[in-house]
């Protein structure tokens, strides 16, 4: 079951269709063999509401279909994402003067999040997330966490089961959510009055830069710039107080949120509306310029790897959801990548979805190293390049397509 709309998701007006990336399998549904022939897919296109800015999917998978107790994803399989994570809980505590007994929600904590760090420090904190298998992972852990999908109905039993929260944090989650007013009003429900709400997601001005066009796929329904998020906070009585640009997720921005009027305003905001005002997101030109070099970023790699695979075996690096699209939108099987290594276990000796990729292990990998290896997990290079360094990369070669296809 999906859900396409022809209106913005957040204000209701009509919305302009921007790039269309074809049929797509859902991103995270790696495969049995025998799932192969009841595999569903969805066409993944892309428009922007030329009233709030908000850069968004036409049609979504229900996230009942998306997000279940077979949740491939598992935050812990990326160290570097673990010591983002606990940096920002010190954070808190050091710069926001979070005591002990102040409550900190997390929305889409995954297999721990960023409470998992609080709870280890003593701190009163909540996990949320609706993923069954992801959640007793975090409870395992000693996390407090309640498996359900936010929004409002479920702010309104949290309050009265646990008051009202400091801080609410969100990582990566808040574009996975298509009812964003719901989301919004719980929070707005939720949040103290001095309260503040924290979230980072893939950020729109990465996206086009980098024409990293693989943050597309069906979670994330939303890929919010700070027009967006800022037209939605308005309407909920509150304001972006300061941003920070992240590396993580291949490019993200961090949002700190409060009740309009609560804190100083930092510079760092009006300096991202400046860059954002010469982008231009109200301009239907630069959805056209993006689409021209989606297109072409596809020929560049198909072509690259069409050279490279007459005398080489190419691996794909980490069976990530991103990679779904990519493989999908460029057409790319076993003709021309042979497996691809990941480290999860709920993903290995499956398929990638639609192209039907193997997925090994990484003894699998290290027994056999290929000659080349493009990083599907391009957002973790660092770790994979550390990682690798007297291994694969040796004797291997890497490839990526962001943000244009070479050999590095
Ligand atoms: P993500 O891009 O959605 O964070 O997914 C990253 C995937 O890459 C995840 O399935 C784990 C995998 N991975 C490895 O297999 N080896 C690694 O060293 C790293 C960092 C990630």
């Amino acid at each position: 079951m999906t859900m396409r709309t022809n209106n913005c998701r957040f204000c209701e007006s009509d919305i302009v269709e921007a790039v269309n990336f074809g049929k797509m399998p859902i991103a995270n549904a790696f495969l049995k063999k025998e799932e192969i022939k009841n595999e569903t897919f969805f066409e993944l296109a892309t428009c922007y509401c030329p009233q709030c800015f908000l850069f968004q999917l036409i049609e979504q998978p229900n996230p009942e279909s998306l997000f279940h107790e077979n949740y491939a994803f598992f935050a812990n399989t990326s160290n570097y994402m673990q010591k983002h994570f606990s940096e920002l809980s010190n954070k808190l505590i050091e710069n926001f003067d979070l005591k002990k007994n102040d409550l900190t929600i997390e929305i889409g904590n995954n297999d721990g999040g960023m409470v998992k760090y609080l709870k280890d420090k003593g701190f009163n904190h909540l996990g949320i997330d609706p993923s069954k298998n992801v959640s007793d992972a975090a409870k395992s852990k000693g996390v407090n966490i309640l498996n359900n999908f936010f929004n409002f109905e479920l702010s309104k039993k949290i309050k009265n089961l646990y008051g009202k929260a400091k801080i609410i944090l969100s990582a990566n989650t808040l574009a996975h959510i298509p009812d964003i007013n719901s989301v919004f009003q719980g929070i707005e429900n939720l949040l103290e009055d001095d309260g503040i709400y924290i979230t980072e997601d893939p950020y729109q001005v990465d996206l086009f830069n980098k024409t990293s066009y693989d943050q597309i796929y069906d979670e994330h329904v939303f890929i919010f710039s700070l027009n967006s998020m800022n037209n939605i906070c308005k309407k909920y009585n509150f304001e972006i107080f300061d941003v920070e640009h992240l590396e993580t997720a291949g490019g993200s921005m961090r949002y700190y949120i409060c009740k309009i009027g609560k804190r100083k305003i930092s510079s760092n905001v009006n300096k991202y509306f400046d860059l954002e005002k010469k982008i231009n997101f109200l301009q239907n030109s630069t959805y056209i310029d993006f689409k021209n070099k989606c297109e072409q970023s596809k020929n560049n790699f198909v072509n690259l790897l069409e050279k490279l695979s007459k005398n080489n075996i190419i691996a794909s690096y980490g069976a990530t959801s991103k990679s779904t699209t990519i493989f999908n939108y460029c057409q790319i099987d076993t003709k021309l990548i042979k497996y691809i290594t990941d480290t999860t276990s709920t993903k290995i000796n499956k398929f990638s979805p639609g192209m039907h990729i193997p997925i090994y292990d990484y003894k699998f990998f290290n027994d056999n190293l290929p000659d080349y290896c493009f990083l599907g997990a391009w957002n973790h290079s660092d770790e994979i390049f550390k990682k690798e360094k007297n291994n694969f990369s040796v004797n291997g070669k890497w490839i990526t397509h962001v943000p244009e296809a070479r050999v590095i």
